[in-house]
């Protein structure tokens, strides 16, 4: 049987949620992945490493007995957040970012910047002391089809910010158009994007392919085929500031089987496998280690893992549910087959 063998990834966006949530979700990427930039947007959101530092705990206790997974932390940005905030980051060693949504952009982002102009000083500290500024790229301005969100945000948003601080490191999260790519690919080495496993895989006919499908509704939303096909290329070319972030989002069936459904899709459950889709779809699989491994690891200043995981080619169906309290989780792929399983016995903790 065919298998692949990569040094541990580790996953550069996910939400964890939390309370009977986390306990739900927390082992599917304990079991995958070494670390995760753990995303802040509970509510009420993590504002300051206290918070960051309670939460952490909370991740740590919600982990299967004998899991070696690190949860590394982001605080969330707000109009009200402190430069010297940004120095407790700095000094916590678990906080690994900020991260700005545009009031208002997504789920859980109420409490957002309602303009990065009013960040400037924040962002100084954050250049001096190299945090990385973790983006949600999608103008907010309700004039603004949402399909052109991103490319708007890039242009009115992104490219003055990078101007006005120089030396601001900053990952675009996930990245889902040609031009987003772009645009990253376009700037120094200081700016990196992460790609989720449903942009490269989906384009946006998915959602409406024979009814109105809400567990693939996520923002930003599936774009274009071609944007997918530039998402794939980027991904599966080796570039060092492309990498691995699922922006796995799980919403309990009922949260999103509504009249107004949430918008995150689910995919702790198979984050690495549906990513190996999208390389063998390529032909690239021997480049999936680089870009689910090292390049984030690199972009981050953290060491790259140590131990290894091993995916055999052996197609497995995805179940159309996953128990959630009293309700369920919808996983992306949901009654299809993915190619690649995780060899659980195998994988070296
Ligand atoms: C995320 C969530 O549910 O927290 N939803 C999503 O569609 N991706 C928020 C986000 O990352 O935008
Ligand atoms: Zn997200």
């Amino acid at each position: 049987m065919q298998t692949l063998t990569i040094t541990r990834p580790d996953d550069w966006h996910l939400h964890l949620r939390d309370g009977p949530l986390l306990g739900a979700v927390a082992g599917f990427s304990a079991r995958r992945f070494a670390r995760a930039l753990v995303m802040p947007n509970l509510r009420p959101p993590v504002t300051t490493v206290a918070l960051a530092a309670a939460y952490r705990q909370r991740i740590l206790a919600a982990l299967p007995p004998g899991t070696n997974f690190r949860p590394l932390m982001t605080l969330y940005l707000t109009d009200a957040t402190a430069p010297a905030e940004i120095d407790r980051v700095r000094a916590s060693g678990f906080v690994h970012g900020v991260k700005c949504y545009p009031a208002g952009a997504t789920t859980h982002a109420e409490a957002g910047v309602t303009s990065l102009a009013h960040c400037r000083a924040v962002f100084e500290r954050m250049e001096e002391l190299g945090v990385v500024l973790q983006l949600h790229g999608e103008a907010t301005d309700p004039a603004v089809d949402p399909y052109d969100r991103e490319s708007v945000f890039l242009e009115r948003e992104l490219e003055p910010l990078l101007q006005r601080h120089p030396r601001l490191r900053v990952v675009l999260e996930h990245v889902t158009t040609r031009a987003g790519v772009g645009f990253v690919r376009a700037q120094g080495d200081r700016v990196a994007a992460t790609l989720t496993p449903q942009h490269l895989l989906l384009n946006r006919a998915a959602m409406f392919a024979g009814g109105l499908r809400p567990h693939l509704y996520c923002l930003p939303l599936l774009k274009r085929e071609p944007d997918r096909v530039a998402l794939a290329e980027a991904a599966t070319g080796g570039e060092p500031r492309f990498f691995l972030g699922t922006d796995s989002a799980p919403h309990a069936r009922r949260a999103k089987e509504s009249a107004c459904g949430c918008a995150g899709v689910f995919s702790a459950h198979a984050g690495l496998e549906l990513y190996a889709e999208v390389f063998a779809q390529a032909g690239r699989l021997g480049r999936l280690e680089a870009f689910a491994s090292f390049h984030g690891a690199d972009f981050y200043g953290l060491p790259r893992n140590q131990t290894r995981i091993t995916l055999v080619r052996d197609p497995w169906p995805v179940p159309a549910s996953y128990p959630c309290g009293d309700d369920e989780l919808v996983p992306l792929g949901a009654g299809e087959r993915l190619a690649w399983r995780l060899l659980e016995a195998e994988a070296t903790p």
